[in-house]
């Protein structure tokens, strides 16, 4: 049994805002996953959605399988044991996160004593020691927040997430508000953590190289879809669906100068969640769309080995079907879809779709 098994979880705010349509995902203990996308995309509404933290007014379907317990469906008393023990989230921006008028210690210590897993006396000392795996002395227990740097801040933040020894860590840009060397102590101490403890870890970034380098796997999101999923090297060194391809472009490679002087982007703006695009949700930016991509929806299919992308172009004719280790597809395709099809012709009259393809690889000329 999986850690987390997410199947097609979709959340749509009050105001029409589909954030989250059909995402699966799955995670093993001591596996690290990461969640790659522009903003917008619905990585943190994800993330919430996984401990039921969104606001009201918020619908939420599907099924998040905690050690093969339905979140969604637990009774809220359940629900508030899950949270911190079971799994728990390292936010952004640690400065909002934490209240600023208590000391660090007394807040690393409120969950353990609200979860009853220790007396006052106990939690203080757990707060220390959790405070020094950290890399923190315990004596900065009596801190307050602006009395810490912003990379001790975070720090605390991470002992409070594993103050009641959770299964499952989310951190949702855990290092985005830090500057490049606290980012890469934090991201080893998380790695570390991560390892020691054998935690599952699902870490959200916008940043795919910080991920590649971190993370087991990687599922890249565009418009509350995942779009692309497998082995983080080879997600961000050869990803297969365009826009996972140009979100890898657009960061600038170590040893290839080219790159770092002219990292590629990617024109337009991702769609508002309230008003998508028909058909492939990426078809108004995507420099392969086929005449057919505003009609059809691509569900994720097999890209090769533990691979699977969503998109007419990727794929072995046959592939879309699903194989018995692989989490289901996300939706039912779209009347017309091509799933199984083989791939048309590019409506810009290109060769093949393959060679298509490649021509949106980066550094491709
Ligand atoms: N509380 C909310 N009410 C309505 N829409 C929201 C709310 N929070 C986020 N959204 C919308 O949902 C979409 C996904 O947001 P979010 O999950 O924060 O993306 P990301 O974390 O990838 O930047 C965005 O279009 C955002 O505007
Ligand atoms: S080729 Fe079509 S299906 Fe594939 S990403 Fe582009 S628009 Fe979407
Ligand atoms: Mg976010």
């Amino acid at each position: 049994m999986s850690l987390l098994d997410v199947r097609n979880l979709t959340v749509t705010y009050a105001g029409g805002a589909a954030a989250v349509r059909g995402v699966d995902l799955r995670l093993d203990a001591g596996q690290k996953l990461g969640l790659a996308g522009e903003s917008g995309c619905g990585k943190s509404t994800l993330a919430l959605a996984l401990l039921r933290l969104l606001p009201a007014g918020a619908r939420i379907t599907g099924e998040v399988l905690l050690d093969g317990e339905d979140v969604l469906t637990m009774k809220w008393g359940r629900v508030r044991a899950v949270r911190w023990a079971g799994a728990s989230i390292v936010f952004q921006g640690a400065m909002h996160s934490l209240n600023a008028v208590h000391r660090v210690g007394d807040q690393i210590a409120e969950p353990i004593l609200l979860h009853r897993k220790a007396t006052a006396a106990g939690a203080k000392k757990k707060t220390g020691e959790l405070l020094e795996q950290v890399g923190l002395p315990a004596a900065r227990a009596d801190a307050y927040p602006h009395e810490l740097s912003g990379g001790q801040r975070q720090r605390v933040m991470i002992a409070m997430a594993l103050a009641c020894d959770p299964r499952l860590i989310i951190a949702d840009e855990p290092t985005t508000a830090l500057d490049v060397m606290i980012q890469a102590q934090i991201l080893r101490l998380i790695e570390q953590l991560v390892a020691d403890q054998d935690l599952g870890l699902v870490m959200i970034s916008h940043d795919l190289a910080v991920l590649a380098d971190t993370c087991d796997r990687l599922a890249v999101m565009y418009a509350g879809r995942v779009v692309e999923e497998g082995p983080a090297r080879q997600v961000y060194e050869d990803a297969r669906h365009p826009y996972a391809r140009a979100l890898s472009a657009a960061f600038p490679r170590i040893g290839d100068p080219a790159s770092r002087f002219a990292p590629q982007g990617l024109a337009g703006d991702p769609p508002d969640p309230a008003a998508l695009p028909s058909g492939c949700t990426f078809h108004p930016r995507c420099p392969v769309a086929l005449e057919s991509c505003p009609e059809e929806d691509p569900v994720l299919r097999a890209a090769g080995p533990e691979r699977r992308a969503a998109c007419v172009l990727v794929g072995p004719p046959g592939a879309g079907e699903e194989t018995a280790d692989e989490p289901a597809a996300t939706e039912p395709a779209a009347p017309g879809s091509a799933s199984a099809d083989e791939p048309e012709a590019p409506a810009n009259g290109q060769a093949d779709a393959p060679e298509a393809l490649e021509k949106a690889r980066p550094g491709t000329p």
